[in-house]
């Protein structure tokens, strides 16, 4: 008896089984009413009585290691049938969705990359701004109705704490630290007191860009106006300067350039004028470069800021500029680059 326990002992520490048919064959070898183990405890009945107590003892041992090593192997096997379960290798891939870029930001980039190849670097300035960098230093006058609480939202009063209402504070910040020659090119979210619509928005974008170096002159700024203009609307395109106000220039213009929906013959969009106003611009006001530590007399300079919504509503046709903040995918989805 004892020589068939230890000899059934050391099969069950060999046992194998690959699949569910094995394991069961297995278990009914020995664990079963007529299994091997079980037919070794009826045969208990003829071992003398001196050996009962250690024969039993050997029996139950035997009977839990057999339990054991055939509940291991069915473990075993079940972790293993888990695992080809949860990665099935014949599956085709998942289509995961990608993300767009967001319109306004292809067209940020377009802008930066035209100016870039005319040597102008980025530059970025905070959103939260004070009333010196936005007005001031910008040769606002004191009582100027950009100021009015109408067009910026101010956060605090006296000292003004404010969020910018254009891109041009990012001229005063770098002109205080940056002796010329200057050449930036500043992207970035501006904020006015607007109410919204499909024309206007609280919040949109703007690139300013400036330069200010020894003799700058206007016609400097034309050929870059002009060079601008046809890198990003096509070579046909033509500009027209028309003399306009800002605080922070003098000169100052407004540049229009030929519709490119209708192609300068009229139509909707330019209101039958075959001409679309798309930025302002200007020679730096000597006073601007004073108010920034920079020498008027030595030093001169041109700048010019446009909103990047409107480059990208000529570009794109957007109708509603309160798409661009909507997050919808349908118009999302439609500046995906073509594959
Ligand atoms: N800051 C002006 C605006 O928000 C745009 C602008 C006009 C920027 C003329 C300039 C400029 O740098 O020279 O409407």
């Amino acid at each position: 008896m004892l020589e068939k326990i230890n000899q059934i002992k050391k099969e069950i520490a060999d046992l194998q089984a690959s699949n569910a048919e094995m394991l069961e064959a297995l278990r009914i070898k020995y664990l079963s009413k007529k299994g091997v183990i079980t037919s070794l405890f009826n045969d208990f009945r003829t071992v003398p009585n001196e050996q009962k107590k250690e024969i039993g003892q050997k029996l139950n041992e035997l009977k839990d290691l057999a339990t054991e090593r055939i509940n291991a192997l069915r473990d075993a096997f079940a972790e293993k049938q888990n695992d080809d379960t949860a990665i099935d290798l014949t599956r085709s891939a998942a289509p995961a969705p990608l993300g767009t870029r967001h319109p306004i930001s292809l067209v940020r980039q377009e802008i930066i990359d035209i100016f870039s190849r005319l040597g102008f670097t980025v530059a970025e300035g905070p959103e939260i701004e004070d009333d010196w960098h936005v007005f001031s230093a910008l040769n606002f006058a004191e009582d100027h109705p950009a100021r009015d609480m109408q067009d910026t939202f101010f956060i605090q009063r006296s000292p003004d704490v404010l969020l910018r209402t254009h891109t041009s504070s990012v001229q005063t910040r770098t002109m205080e630290h940056t002796q010329p020659p200057i050449r930036i090119i500043c992207p970035g979210r501006v904020y006015r007191n607007e109410a919204i619509s499909y024309r206007a928005h609280c919040f949109f974008h703007q690139v300013e860009a400036l330069y200010v170096a020894k003799d700058v002159s206007f016609s400097d700024l034309r050929q870059v106006l002009l060079y601008f203009a046809r890198e990003m609307f096509g070579p046909d395109t033509k500009i027209r300067l028309r003399p306009s106000y800002f605080p922070f220039t003098e000169p100052s213009a407004e540049m229009d350039i030929s519709c490119n929906i209708c192609g300068g013959k009229g139509c909707a969009f330019c209101k039958n004028t075959g001409w679309v106003e798309i930025l302002g611009c200007g020679m730096v006001d000597p006073n601007v470069l004073e108010s920034c530590g920079i020498d008027s007399k030595v030093y001169s300079g041109y700048a010019l800021g446009m909103g990047i919504e409107r480059i990208t509503n000529l570009k794109y046709r957007v109708k509603d500029l309160r798409m661009f903040s909507e997050n919808d995918m349908r118009f999302l989805d439609e500046f995906k680059p073509a594959h």
